[in-house]
């Protein structure tokens, strides 16, 4: 694991991962696990690192683990959820780009130059040269107002805002400064915010409430959506992470009557955190634990290649339909995930993992981290009320983990 200031999770996917103990593959081979906190130190380029799978949150801010973590790609078969290769090089304006490419309804969005030009002194040269006078009302008013000036590679909120008419239009741009950002049309009146997280062959689709604060987005809610909303957000999340060889990921998507329109995907460093996902932290950690055992097991490859050309054979035949379109692309995502050996391969060497895990968080080692996570984290005064919460979401889950493990009858 490569980490920033994560503790919470990482102390749970230790746990559980020391719990389950060695797994064996459908070959009958026994595999033991080793997970550790990979530091950071100066690197022979020829040095051969000990580990065989990085699960990375840290190299989309820090440039030399990312340069590490390239450097164990390219020479050393190490395998990288998630890859610097894909995620410095398509951002959220190529998924945009992809998406649209491939007959998603991605609202409209236009993307503007530089408000103030990146500090590099031939740039004022260039731009006097070459750059167009531009008229940011009308792109605006092309677009129709209320929208959304956001960055083009955007995370975290960071430069959001939502702009109503030409003062606000101009005060956002104006405070954009060296952000590049993207104008794009606000989906309003939504009947629901889904909030999907991948992790490998797996999808969790959530209640998504952007408006709560932080610890309370995520609603615990299971009939959410339509049957046909709900697997088309599954569907688009799997797309964009195939597509782009993302294995760790979540997506945004606003679903309007029968329409599902994604916003926001392409997140290097998807929020896991136990104090956002509470009721869903549990799936997640098995999530990941169950991907990466599975990776290491069956001698999973990385595929850099994007193979964009099949994508784009189904986005262009004129004979599917919008549906058959989205059903093809699902096939071959789930073949990029392999998904039916995934799951055989979860049925038949990890089937201790769900009793595994749910021990775990019905005790006292689980409340012990859910405690430290908010002492840490939040205000004094916020404690005992915000553990209080946390618990009866973490009981919630339990009981509904029980229920569905019982046998029927
Ligand atoms: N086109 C849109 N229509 C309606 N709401 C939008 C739209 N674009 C963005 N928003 C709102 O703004 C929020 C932030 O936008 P977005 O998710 O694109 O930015 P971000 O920086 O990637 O945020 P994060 O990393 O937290 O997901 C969204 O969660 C949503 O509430
Ligand atoms: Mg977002």
């Amino acid at each position: 694991m490569l980490l920033g200031t994560e503790e919470d999770w990482p102390a749970a996917f230790e746990e559980i991962l020391r719990r389950l103990g060695p797994v064996s593959g459908p070959d009958g081979t026994r595999h033991a696990f080793d997970c550790e906190r990979i530091t950071i130190e100066p690197f022979n380029l020829r040095y051969r690192p000990r580990y065989q799978l990085v699960v990375d949150r840290l190299a989309y801010w820090y440039y030399h683990p990312r340069e590490w973590l390239k450097k164990v790609a390219l020479m050393d078969r190490v395998y990288l959820l998630n890859s610097p290769f894909t995620f410095q090089s398509m951002e959220k304006h190529a998924a945009y780009c992809a998406m649209m490419r491939l007959g998603l309804k991605v609202p409209d969005t236009v993307l503007v130059p530089y408000k103030h030009p990146l500090d590099n002194a031939r740039y004022a040269y260039t731009s006097a040269k070459y750059n167009q006078p531009f008229d940011l009302d009308a792109i605006a008013r092309g677009i129709g107002y209320p929208l959304y000036m956001k960055p083009y590679d955007g995370g975290a909120w960071r430069g959001v805002s939502r702009v109503g008419n030409a003062a606000e239009l101009h005060a956002s741009y104006d405070d954009s400064g060296e952000m590049l950002m993207h104008l794009q049309k606000a989906i309003d009146d939504y009947d629901a915010f889904a909030r999907s997280l991948s992790i490998g062959a797996e999808t969790m689709v959530m209640r998504f409430r952007p408006e709560q604060p932080m610890h309370q987005r995520y609603a615990v809610d299971h009939d959410f959506l339509s049957a046909p909303a709900g697997d088309e957000v599954v569907t688009i999340s799997r797309l964009v992470n195939a597509f782009f060889r993302w294995e760790f990921n979540s997506c945004e998507t606003l679903v309007k009557g029968a329409e599902v329109y994604p916003i926001d995907y392409a997140n290097a460093c998807p929020d896991v955190a136990l104090t956002s996902l509470h009721y869903y932290f549990p799936w997640a950690m098995k999530a990941l634990v169950k991907w990466c055992v599975f990776v290491l097991v069956t001698g999973r490859r990385p595929r850099l290649d994007l193979d964009t050309g099949r994508y784009f054979e189904i986005a262009d035949d004129p004979d599917l339909s919008y549906g058959q379109k989205l059903a093809a692309y699902r096939v071959l995502a789930d073949a990029y995930f392999d998904r039916d050996r995934y799951l055989d391969f979860c049925a038949s060497s990890l089937g201790l993992l769900n009793d595994v895990v749910l021990d775990w968080v019905a005790g006292s080692g689980f409340d012990d981290l859910l405690v430290r996570t908010v002492r840490a984290g939040y205000p004094a005064h916020e404690h005992d009320q915000f553990i209080a919460h946390l618990r009866g979401l973490v009981a919630l889950w339990v009981r509904d983990e029980q229920q569905e493990q019982r046998p029927a009858g």
